[in-house]
């Protein structure tokens, strides 16, 4: 598909590699509609970044844990007059659970974030694109999906569940949408990460580097242009994480 004339949605766009991926989006000439929850100033920021690049860019707010904002968000997508082309599932939580202390509030915000928001932002939007004939999701899974590390349980599943999510929609969604996931390995920092756990996470991957957002991004920019015939796939981009 060409990324050229496209409108691409993104969720968890105003800031880090969300941010990098709506850039590379709109620089090689899509309309970006930036999704994001807290970081209205980053969104901002970065819409009237996408608009100098002469594409078009649009805001939307919303926090995905919530059902009703998550139903919201698809409502106003859908009065849009152009539809969406290409969606990209990135927003996503992130924080330690150590297994005597998760909660039950810790697990639905895990969870209703990272993967029932994205089934059914999915599912919307994907019958839709079914309905015109085309369109692409890519859903932002990680590593640690199908290598659980510990401390991290309800996220680790809920990735796990992202990329099963991913072939389950592929074939329901088949032939004219494409489901495809990335599962990217370190390649920026969580914010307060200490020096020691950085290290060993440096340790702990076979090509002794952190990647970077470039790393997602080109394996995103691929999956939209470079071929139209993979679906249900996850292409890791992990350093080598998953092998290690
Ligand atoms: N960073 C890495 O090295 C790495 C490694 C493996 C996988 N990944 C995956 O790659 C993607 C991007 O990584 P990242 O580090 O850039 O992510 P991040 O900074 O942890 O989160 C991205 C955005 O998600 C949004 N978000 C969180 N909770 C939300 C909610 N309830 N409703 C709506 N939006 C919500 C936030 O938006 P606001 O700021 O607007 O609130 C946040 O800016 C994620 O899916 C992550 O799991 C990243």
């Amino acid at each position: 598909m060409k990324i050229k004339g496209s409108t691409v949605l993104i969720t968890g766009a105003a800031r880090r590699v969300g941010r990098e991926i709506a850039l590379a989006m709109a620089r090689a000439g899509a309309h970006v509609i930036v999704h994001y929850r807290n970081s209205q100033k980053e969104a901002k920021r970065l819409a009237a970044e996408i608009q100098s690049l002469g594409v078009k860019a649009s805001l939307i707010k919303a926090d995905l844990s919530q059902i009703r904002q998550v139903h919201r968000l698809l409502t106003t997508i859908s009065k849009r007059s152009s539809p969406i082309d290409v969606l990209i599932n990135n927003a996503s939580v992130f924080y330690r659970t150590p297994l005597q202390n998760v909660t039950e509030k810790q697990w639905d915000e895990i969870f209703n974030t990272n993967l029932r928001a994205p089934f059914f932002l999915s599912r919307d939007i994907g019958l839709r694109m079914k309905k015109a004939g085309k369109g692409k999701i890519i859903n932002i899974a990680d590593w640690s999906g199908l290598r659980p590390y510990s401390g991290y349980i309800p996220y680790c599943l809920s990735k796990g569940a992202l990329m099963t999510m991913t072939q389950a929609l592929a074939r329901d969604l088949a032939p004219e949408v494409q489901v495809v996931a990335v599962a990217p390995g370190p390649v920026m920092w969580p914010e307060g990460l200490g020096e020691k756990e950085k290290r060993t996470v440096i340790e702990k991957t076979p090509l002794r580097r952190l990647g970077s957002p470039k790393d997602v991004v080109e394996t995103v920019r691929f999956l939209v242009e470079g071929s139209d015939f993979m679906t249900g796939s996850t292409i890791f981009v992990d350093g080598g994480r998953l092998i290690a």
